[in-house]
């Protein structure tokens, strides 16, 4: 490469680290950008924010609840609410769902609270998966891990997130690294990706029915033995219906503990100790283990990358003006929005 192309592609560079504030970000969809609400509700993140610290302060599992409900929200169908919607597989009120889906009931009622409280102030302008985006970068900042600007724009879709379909694209707790990487590839994220999104387990629980399997009828030679002596106090047998924090050194803290535990074969998961014993993966785990910055860093790129799946945008979609039903008559307000927010610069 000649002095002067490295020079240019050095000064975009540069320049998109200005416009980002500094943030590693990967190249945003289309329709989506980090003011599309700064004019039109500039109230939306402090709302959240504030909030937020409140819930988490009495109801701190409400922080892991709330990051989980994004994830899903994203995997199955794209990040456009369906996972929000009563009826949907892993949805409010839903008693269908298989036990290692159940997301915490009370992380919906906070979303549409908060939809009430930015609808009241700003208009039915913002969607409830931009609400369920913005709840899961504050859930993470306020346990203690990075804050970063979330790209906005997302509209609500109308689908339901059936049981097959919300089986189908979620990854499974048995699986190994290997068929978690084919699957996140599947979706467009890489092995980074996934070892960085995995690090969403640095706090949190889970129940006994998600990790039984490596307990009985014979133990995983993989776990520790302290740590499996302690998990079988906590689940008895193979139909125990405990819980347990996902990271067992820092339960309730967004850290990268998580990767340390899993280099001394205390995962929870089988999907997340296998990070660790597959060998092309381990050196991802081993480096965010030694250093906490390069996971935050690489968590910001992977968690904006996934926040991206598959979203409606500009007037595709609706702005539900209650996160758990779609709007049953289409009025204004599902269009004529997108001329108030501004387009993304690109
Ligand atoms: C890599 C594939 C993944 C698998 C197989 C997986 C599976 C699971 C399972 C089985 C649980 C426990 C559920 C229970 O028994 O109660 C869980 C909890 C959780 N997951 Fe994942 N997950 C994955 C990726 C992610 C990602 C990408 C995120 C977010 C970035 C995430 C965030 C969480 C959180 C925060 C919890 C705790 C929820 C709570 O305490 O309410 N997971 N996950
Ligand atoms: C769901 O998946 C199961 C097993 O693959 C299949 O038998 C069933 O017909 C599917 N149901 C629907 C509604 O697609
Ligand atoms: C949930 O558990 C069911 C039954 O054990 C299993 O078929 C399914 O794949 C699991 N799904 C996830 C996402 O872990
Ligand atoms: C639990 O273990 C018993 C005896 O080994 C077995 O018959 C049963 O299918 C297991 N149940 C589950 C939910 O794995
Ligand atoms: C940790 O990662 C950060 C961010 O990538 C990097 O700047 C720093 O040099 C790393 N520290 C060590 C000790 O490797």
């Amino acid at each position: 490469m000649n002095t002067s192309s490295a020079s240019f592609i050095s000064l975009l560079l540069v320049s998109s680290l200005l416009l980002t504030n500094a943030q590693t970000t990967p190249p945003l969809i289309r329709g989506l950008s980090f003011d599309f609400h700064r004019t039109n509700c500039p109230s939306l993140e402090t709302t959240i924010r504030d909030y937020l610290r409140e819930i988490f302060s009495s109801d701190f599992g409400m922080a892991p609840g709330l990051l989980r409900v994004h994830f899903h929200d994203c995997f199955v169908q794209g990040c456009d609410g369906s996972v929000l919607l009563a009826g949907s597989a892993s949805g409010p009120a839903e008693q269908e769902a298989p036990p290692n889906l159940t997301l915490r009931p009370r992380a919906f009622v906070i979303i549409n609270e908060l939809r009430n409280r930015i609808h009241r102030a700003c208009g039915a302008i913002v969607s409830c998966s931009d609400i369920a985006a913005l709840c899961a970068r504050d859930a993470v900042f306020l346990s203690g891990g990075p804050d970063y600007r979330v790209p906005l724009g997302r509209r609500d879709g109308v689908t339901l997130a059936t049981v097959n379909a919300t089986l189908d694209n979620l990854p499974f707790f048995g699986s190994s690294a290997r068929e978690l990487a084919a699957f996140f590839l599947n979706k467009g994220l890489d092995l980074n990706d996934l070892v960085a999104l995995s690090g969403g387990h640095t706090f949190g629980r889970s129940n006994c029915a998600s990790f039984v399997g490596r307990l009985y009828p014979t133990q995983d030679p993989t776990l520790d033995p302290i740590f499996a002596e302690t998990l079988r106090r906590v689940c008895p047998s193979n139909t125990s219906s405990g819980v347990t924090p996902l990271d067992v050194r820092t339960p309730n803290i967004f850290d990268n503990q998580f990767y340390v535990a899993l280099v001394n074969r205390q995962g929870l998961l089988n999907s997340d100790q296998d990070l660790f014993t597959d060998p092309t993966i381990r050196p991802i785990v081993t480096r965010f283990a030694n250093n906490q910055t390069l996971f935050f860093e690489r968590y910001v790129f992977s968690i904006i990358k996934m926040g991206m799946l598959n979203v409606l945008t500009g007037t595709q979609g609706q702005i539900r003006t209650d996160c758990s039903r779609r709007n049953t008559v289409t009025t204004h307000l599902t269009t004529g929005v997108d001329e108030q927010g501004e387009s993304a610069a690109f």
